[in-house]
């Protein structure tokens, strides 16, 4: 009888550490994800700045004064050869569909 209420309790702590490690885990995976959209978008600001701020004196056109879908409506035609750019063409290319979706919710106007 006691050892049956052992295993119980045992079973249950059990149960308790793996429902807190999930918990831990799905936080920790909501960062991740912050983290990796924000590190996609940052790859933009090399050249656009920082959140989308251009250098139009250098020939970096602005893209923060552009909403989300304009930013991706772009990006898709660089990446179909529909517009033409000396570097956006290859950028494009370079991100899945999904990763350009991201990028430009990320980039675009609020
Ligand atoms: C190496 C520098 C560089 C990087 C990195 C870069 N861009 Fe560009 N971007 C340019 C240049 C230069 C243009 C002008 C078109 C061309 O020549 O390709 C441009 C044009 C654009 C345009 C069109 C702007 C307009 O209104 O005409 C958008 C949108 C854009 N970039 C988005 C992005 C996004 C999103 C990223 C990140 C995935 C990015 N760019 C990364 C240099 C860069």
């Amino acid at each position: 009888m006691q050892s049956s209420f052992r295993k119980l309790g045992l079973g249950l702590v059990a149960f308790l550490s793996l429902s807190q490690v999930s918990l831990f885990a799905a936080a920790q995976n909501a960062d991740a994800t912050k983290l990796y959209h924000r590190s996609l978008a940052a790859t933009c600001a090399n050249c656009h700045g920082t959140d989308g701020k251009g250098v139009p004196e250098a020939g970096m056109p602005l893209i923060n004064n552009q909403s989300s879908a304009q930013i991706l409506a772009s990006m898709k035609a660089y990446k179909s050869g529909a517009r033409e750019g000396t570097i956006m063409p290859q950028l494009a290319k370079g991100y899945s569909d999904e990763q350009l979706q991201i990028i430009a919710n990320q980039l675009g106007k609020k």
